[in-house]
């Protein structure tokens, strides 16, 4: 198969169970046992209850749901700081489960990396020597360390600051070095257990940035565990949402707020900031009015009265814009007053694809003609409308 997907972890009908009684309470909850029933029949904690997904490779996957729902014990469960009451992890098409001691250090050591809430620096070691810890741990030359960790250093924004001790430093900042020292060992995959949630929003969507920046420089895949919706969808290629144990959903930010799976998830997508979940691409029309610079006005005029527009869109011969043609100049033009250059406003709003909603308000609000969408090469790709961008917020 050509377009097969690059799955790096799968997991499969993964659980978790804590407490004494694990095997009655097994059965009973694969009889489709809730949690709390199970919890008060045998005491026992159903951390992660038959959860099944797959990671493709340089992909963010977010793990998202309320407190309690499992998140955590799901990635602790793999790279085996937890071990699995049933179920099966393939990393790159192998069980983690089978893995002997050796192997099972090798693959902390270099295939993955945690990052963890509560940044579990060295107090006494200063930033590099934070930084480079993984490698030094893993026996690497003096000077490679150093190398190694200076580049991550750099990466995550905190050159200049490499001697300074972890005590003079901001909470955004610790989080920067526990990224650098995550990233140091080039492992394939990053897991993130609630890295930012202790940072202040300002700083949180500073870190998100980063984190979507270095993600798409090193090409890394991550697992990544919020709380936050908005969060999520910001991240996520692919997010799945968990409840009592369980995967509700796992889907595209779109796709999960376009079609959520069940009351819990509508709940949580409700909560979330809709502007932060569509971009221009899904709600930008193609211009009904199109002309080309060198159609003459009389064109321009029956192409607006046809689809009954006050402006049309110019273009070059190769879809580049060039501005918009306002019908009132388009008739002074037909007068003789104007010229059919002079006619054309060039200062059309713009904007591209990728944009978010939210990112577009304070520009819609002012706009007088739709926002036209455009790519690199200045080509018109489609149109904007206040309304469109207005209603998809509701
Ligand atoms: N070591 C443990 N021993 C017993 N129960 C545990 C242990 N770790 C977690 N649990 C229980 O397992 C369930 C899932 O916990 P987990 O930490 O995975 O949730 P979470 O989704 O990460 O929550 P949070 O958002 O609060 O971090 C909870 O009911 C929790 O009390
Ligand atoms: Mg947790």
């Amino acid at each position: 198969m050509s377009n097969k997907k690059d799955i790096i972890f799968k997991i499969k009908n993964l659980s978790k169970l804590y407490g004494a009684n694990k095997i009655p309470a097994f059965e009973m909850m694969k009889n489709g046992s809730e949690k709390s029933d199970v919890a008060r029949k045998y005491g026992v904690t159903v951390a992660v209850n038959d959860v099944s997904f797959e990671v493709e490779r340089g992909k963010i996957f977010v793990l998202i749901g309320l407190s309690g729902s499992g998140k955590s014990t799901v990635v602790r469960c793999l790279n085996l700081l937890q071990k699995p009451t049933s179920g099966d992890i393939l990393f790159e098409g192998k069980s983690i489960l089978k893995l002997n001691k050796k192997e099972l250090m090798e693959f902390r050591r270099y295939k993955i990396s945690m990052v963890f809430q509560s940044f579990g620096l060295m107090s006494h070691r200063d930033v590099l020597g934070n930084v480079a810890y993984g490698l030094e741990v893993r026996g690497e030359k003096k000077e490679i360390c150093q190398t190694k960790a200076m580049d991550m250093i750099e990466m995550v924004g905190l050159k200049g600051w490499e001697h300074k001790r972890i005590s003079e430093l901001s909470g955004g900042m610790r989080q920067r070095v526990g990224i650098a020292r995550a990233l140091a060992n080039n492992p394939d995959v990053l897991l993130m257990d609630e890295p930012f949630s202790a940072l202040d929003p300002l700083v949180r969507r500073d870190m998100q940035f980063e984190l979507l920046s270095i993600q798409k420089k090193l090409n890394k895949t991550v697992i990544f565990i919020t709380h936050d919706i908005n969060e999520a969808f910001k991240l996520g290629d692919l997010v799945g949402i968990m409840k009592d144990g369980k995967i509700i959903q796992i889907d595209t930010p779109e796709g999960m707020a376009s079609n959520p799976a069940d009351e819990y998830v509508e709940n949580f997508i409700n909560s979330a900031d809709k502007g932060q979940i569509y971009s221009v691409k899904h709600i930008m029309q193609t211009p009904s009015c199109l002309i080309h610079s060198r159609d003459g006005v009389n064109y321009a005029l029956k192409q607006m009265r046809d689809q009954g527009v006050s402006s049309a869109y110019v273009v070059d011969d190769n879809l580049r814009l060039v501005g918009i043609l306002p019908l009132d100049n388009a008739v002074k033009v037909k007068a003789g007053e104007l010229s059919f250059q002079d006619a054309i406003t060039k200062d059309v709003l713009t904007t591209e694809e990728d944009v978010y909603i939210s990112d577009l308000l304070s520009v819609a609000a002012t706009a007088k003609y739709p926002i036209a969408v455009i790519d690199k090469e200045n080509h018109l790709k489609g149109i904007v409308s206040k309304a469109s961008v207005l209603s998809s917020l509701v």
